[in-house]
């Protein structure tokens, strides 16, 4: 077993730079498989999520080269319909866009049904209605999304009950291709979405409104293989934010695009924290007592779920009381058993934490409960007094690109280690 071990205590000083955005690299790879020719696609985060990707892209029958690290060129020329492999498709969760993209070129799909972090609930019906509206048939069958189409699918208006960034991307996906125009209502607007779009267009799709709730989709013949780069990944730069400031030293945040940062910008301001915004880069660092601030995640461009864990951990190091609300998932504070474990004074109910903030974290073993509770764990274990040993890293190896590497670099005291029946056998 892998372990990740921490002595806390340093602050963060230099630079981080910010990877491709995890969240639009799986949807933009798996839109392959709608274009003719092939693509290379750069920027991509060497991270396990995106290896499986490729792995599964590959067992479908892609041809795959990689460039380098973090490119890849990819021809879905030869891929068959319905040949995702069972057992790496159902581990991921963004395996199921999949499921559009087939929708799309093939007009039918068959893809086993997702995984990924354990949230509560994660359905997916606003994707079969989604796909029911542009004339599919759908069926969940024996752990597969199943849907065919009778002929070509057909532009429509749907609107999405709840904003979700899964079903705008998939009704993206199939919709692409579709005879006709697609407008999707209540469109979630987060820049995977916009990514996703800015990279169909580039290979000649017809996309409006990406980034807006009203996207709309004029359907073309074909697309054709590009270059693209994919954007960085705000959630792993809102995550180094927050370790700079939680550590009290000064990182800037490169490779990001601030925007997208503004609401991770705006409560860590509000904490006394100060972000100095540039271009491509962030600076950040605290210098004084950090305020309590109450915080609600929601869809972008409100706060986001996947900061939650990551935002409650410097909640925690507040001199005072604050709210930490979930306006997203059901289940999303598994991880605040952990924080107590370590000394953190929370209570929590169902989609609140009441952070007291102000006690001192000690270091222990405590467990990555899903990706971005992960990532909570790591800052956590960076400012806490003591060893902290974090273990079911492979959640945090999914979403994080050399997380061990770039905190070492810029002065944490942090390795990963191989676990041999309890004893550490190896440093890696
Ligand atoms: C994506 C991200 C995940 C992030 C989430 C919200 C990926 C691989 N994962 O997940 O990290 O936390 O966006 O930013 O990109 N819902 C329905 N019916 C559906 C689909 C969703 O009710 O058919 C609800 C969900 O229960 C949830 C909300 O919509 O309450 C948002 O989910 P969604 O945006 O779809 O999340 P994912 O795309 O799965």
């Amino acid at each position: 077993m892998e372990k990740i071990i921490i002595k806390g205590g340093n602050p963060l000083y230099g630079t981080i730079e910010v990877s491709g955005m995890k969240n639009s690299s799986l949807p933009i790879l798996f839109a392959t498989i709608l274009v003719k020719g092939t693509c290379v696609i750069e920027n991509l985060p060497p991270i396990d999520d995106v290896t499986a990707a490729i792995a599964i892209l590959k067992g479908m029958g892609a041809e795959v080269r990689n460039i380098d690290d973090t490119t890849v060129e990819i021809c879905t020329d030869n891929v068959g319909c319905g040949t995702a492999p069972y057992d790496m498709a159902r581990h991921m969760r963004g395996s199921y866009y999949i499921a559009g993209a087939e929708l799309g070129r093939f007009g039918r799909t068959s893809v086993p049904l997702p995984g990924g972090c354990d949230f509560g609930q994660r359905p997916i019906d606003l994707h079969i209605k989604g796909f029911e509206a542009l004339g599919a048939r759908v069926d969940l069958d024996s752990g597969y999304i199943r849907a065919e189409a009778d002929g070509t699918l057909k532009g429509t208006s749907i609107y999405m009950d709840v904003v979700s960034v899964g079903a705008t991307i998939n009704v993206i996906l199939a919709a692409v291709l579709a005879e006709g125009v697609t407008v999707i209502d209540n469109a979630a607007k987060e820049p995977h979405v916009v990514d996703l779009a800015n990279f169909l267009n580039a290979c000649g799709a017809d996309i409006a409104g990406a980034g807006t709730d009203i996207i709309r989709i004029k359907g073309v013949s074909s697309l054709n293989g590009v270059t693209y780069a994919v954007l960085p990944d705000m959630i792993e730069a809102g995550t180094y934010m927050i370790a700079a400031a939680a550590t009290g030293g000064r990182l800037t945040v490169s490779n990001v695009i601030p925007k997208h940062l503004e609401s991770v910008t705006a409560k860590l301001c509000e904490m006394g924290v100060h972000v100095e915004e540039n271009d491509s880069s962030v600076e950040v660092w605290a210098d004084a007592p950090l305020r309590p601030v109450n915080v609600k995640t929601q869809p972008y461009p409100g706060f986001p779920t996947d900061m939650n864990p990551q935002m409650c951990v410097i909640m925690c190091l507040a001199e005072g009381n604050g709210q930490l609300r979930e306006g997203v998932w059901d289940n999303r504070f598994r991880y605040i058993k952990e924080l107590i474990r370590m000394g953190a004074d929370i209570t929590v109910e169902p989609k609140v934490a009441y952070v007291h903030g102000g006690k001192p974290l000690k270091g222990t073993s405590v467990r990555a409960v899903d990706l971005r509770a992960g990532a909570a764990m790591v800052i956590a274990g960076l400012v806490a007094e003591g060893v902290t040993e974090i273990s079911d890293i492979y959640h945090i190896e999914r979403g994080y690109a050399n997380l061990v590497e770039k905190l070492c670099a810029v002065g944490a005291d942090i390795k990963k280690t191989v676990v041999s029946d309890g004893a550490c056998v190896t440093a890696v």
